[in-house]
């Protein structure tokens, strides 16, 4: 695998490292499955494990760095120069439901710009990386996005609505929207992190999804970007509103997706 840097080395072998605890708890899902408790309790020690090898790794080559996680929060809060964002388990309800389709998430990021992102579905061993300026990567070879430039032939993905959004009339109604304006489909798997990868490596051409967290999706920011692809946010205030196409069909989604 052609690593481009130091830097995407260190997140390689964090991630790798915390691979190989998480592929062994999902194969302890099954067996607690059919338990009347289900694994929700399992499945958050997994969560926690997975985060703390990777955040022993990074804090390990870089004390100082700061770090934004899901489970354990900020690290170093005062570095605002040098940032880890992590989502250890991006897909956490496919996990706990025995569903191989989820996915480590590292960014790096310097003065608030995403540098460099790593995604990992440990289960189809496929990688996504890219750092600025050297492209986007899947496992051995450099990703572009798709070349569809009309929403009528585009294969979109989408998540959520959240439980508690209370938005979801709205949401719904962009999924309506979309799916007028698409003779392909809609697809929903789970993942915000995968969703991203994928369009990146052309698998989709658009996606958007309403009240994100910024680590589901910091690291695919800058793999999509490096293989030409658009991200931006419908609302940038205090939820992450995405909508990330292959940049040909971009301006088409936005224009279905905002409703007034
Ligand atoms: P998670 O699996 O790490 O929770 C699925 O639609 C996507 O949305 C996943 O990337 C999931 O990340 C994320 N997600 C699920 N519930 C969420 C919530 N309440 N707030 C923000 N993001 C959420
Ligand atoms: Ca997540």
């Amino acid at each position: 695998m052609r690593l481009t840097s130091p830097k995407m080395n260190l997140m390689y072998k964090a991630c790798m490292k915390a691979s190989r605890s998480l592929i062994r708890d999902f194969g302890e899902i099954e067996k607690l499955q059919v338990s009347s408790k289900g694994p929700a309790d399992f499945v958050t020690a997994a969560d926690k494990r997975t985060e703390k090898i990777i955040i022993e790794e990074l804090l390990k080559a870089h004390p100082d760095y700061g770090i934004l996680s899901e489970e354990i929060g900020e690290i170093n809060e005062k570095n605002k120069n040098n940032r880890w964002i992590i989502d250890p388990i991006d897909g956490t309800l496919n996990f706990l439901n025995g569903i191989p389709h989820f996915a480590i998430s590292i960014a790096y990021e310097e003065k608030k710009e995403i540098i460099s992102g790593l995604i990992f579905d440990p289960i189809k061993d496929e990688i996504f990386f890219a750092e600025k300026g050297s492209g986007a990567f899947f496992n051995n070879s450099r990703i572009r996005v798709s070349k569809k430039n009309k929403l009528k032939d585009s294969l979109i993905v989408t998540g959520g609505p959240k439980f508690a959004s209370s938005r979801k009339e709205k949401i719904f109604q962009q999924y309506i929207r979309v799916s007028n304006s698409t003779n392909a489909a809609i697809r929903k798997f789970g993942s915000a992190a995968l969703a991203m990868s994928y369009v990146a490596a052309g698998r989709f051409d658009g996606y958007w999804e309403w009240e994100l967290n910024y680590w589901d999706i910091a690291a695919g920011v800058i793999i999509l970007k490096e293989a030409g692809g658009y991200v931006d946010y419908l609302e940038p205030k205090k939820v992450v509103n995405v909508v990330a196409t292959n940049s040909k069909i971009h301006e088409e989604l936005k224009t279905v997706l905002i409703i007034d």
